[in-house]
């Protein structure tokens, strides 16, 4: 047995690692795939064989922020803008509940038209067709967060995107690491499931800062962990930056599942842009989520974070379908559930 080996045996029985084995296995790739199978037990072993289809529907591209990887920053004149109207909105939500799904996402970036009283509106109508329901609209207010949740939000995604300080204001300007770790606290005074996670390969961005990520997630009890790598996007400020590889972000993830066994954690559409099988070699190294997109027609291609995205010219049927014969064609099989965290008690 190698070093590494051992370190990944004792990871799969206890759940812990210590900063520098983290470092360790994103270090050296001669123990990947022991590391990718050990992280696909845990899967099995904490929250089973299905895998929850979580319906995303990208409504608006309007983004008051100006993250430098970011293809919706606002400072992105080459950007065809579009605001889905509530009714289109809830109208996506209703054909997504015909197509099966039970959860539905809600995404966007942090357009002000959206006002509390716009957003509550769509959440209840949303809520009504009695699925759970994410959010992923960016920094809020504790009161902005509270209102969502009683008007029946269940579930919030906020990536950290990275923890080092200096990293993270350097590429999001006018954004503070403290306000998005407040944000993470408010969701979970608030009884939300939170969701974080963080981008792969920012430049500056290094292996010890990705094991304090990793380390992040496992002390914040993340409920949900979205790992992917960044890719340059020509129209930002980063387009000539380096980017992400796959097989980090496939071994940040498969890290993240060894130490947080029973969260659920997506094979991220960022995956598959790199990797044409790149979601279903996710699923099979410690992910457990995908997030089908059921946005209509042009929307798609417009909700343009990076160049590569995947289905932008496919229908929410037609991935429906994709992604379902993927799934069981590496044996898997779609949960009909709502797909809340199962917390394993005594972990
Ligand atoms: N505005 C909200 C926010 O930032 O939390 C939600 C929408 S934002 C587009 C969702 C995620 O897209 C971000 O958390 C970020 O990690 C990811 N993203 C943005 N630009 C990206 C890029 N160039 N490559 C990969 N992922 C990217
Ligand atoms: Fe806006 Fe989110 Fe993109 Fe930042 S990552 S520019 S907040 S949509
Ligand atoms: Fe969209 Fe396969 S999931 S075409």
């Amino acid at each position: 047995m190698t070093a590494l080996d051992m370190i990944l045996a004792r990871a799969e029985s206890t759940h812990c690692l210590a900063h520098n084995e983290i470092e360790q296995l994103l270090a050296d790739d001669s123990s990947n795939d022991s590391l990718f199978a050990a992280a696909d037990r845990v899967r099995k072993q904490y929250v089973g064989d299905e895998i929850h289809l979580r319906g995303l529907i990208e409504f608006s591209n309007i983004c008051r922020q100006n993250c430098h990887y970011c293809g919706l920053r606002r400072d992105n004149r080459s950007l065809d803008r579009f605001r889905q109207t509530p009714d289109e909105i809830v109208h996506m939500a209703e054909q997504a509940v015909e197509y099966g799904y039970r959860t539905l996402v809600l995404q966007s970036g942090e357009d002000e038209w959206f006002t509390v009283e716009r957003m509550t509106d769509i959440i209840r109508r949303i809520k009504a067709l009695g699925v759970a329901i994410t959010l992923s609209v960016g920094e809020k207010s504790f009161a902005e967060y509270q209102a969502y949740r009683q008007a029946g939000a269940d579930r919030y995604l906020l990536r950290i995107e990275t923890t080092d300080k200096d990293i993270y204001e350097k590429y999001d300007p006018g954004m503070k690491l403290d306000n998005r770790l407040r944000c993470l606290e408010d969701l979970r005074a608030l009884g939300y499931e939170v969701g974080t996670g963080c981008l792969i390969g920012l430049p500056g961005q290094t292996l010890a800062s990705l094991a304090d990520d990793i380390l992040f997630f496992k002390k914040i009890d993340a409920d949900m962990v979205g790992v992917g790598p960044f890719i340059p996007n020509p129209d930002t400020p980063l387009k000539d930056a380096a980017g992400g590889s796959f097989t980090l972000a496939c071994k940040v993830m498969a890290i993240t599942r060894l130490l947080l066994p029973d969260s659920n954690i997506p094979a991220t559409t960022a995956m598959e842009a790199l990797h044409p099988q790149g979601r279903m070699l996710a699923l099979q190294s410690g992910a457990n989520v995908v997030m089908p997109n059921v946005t209509e027609g042009d929307y798609r291609r417009m909700y343009a974070l990076y160049p590569g995205k995947i289905c932008v010219t496919d229908t929410p049927g037609h991935c429906r379908n994709c992604i379902t014969g993927k799934i069981h064609a590496i044996g898997r099989k779609v949960s009909d559930t709502q797909g809340f965290r199962q917390k394993v008690p005594g972990r």
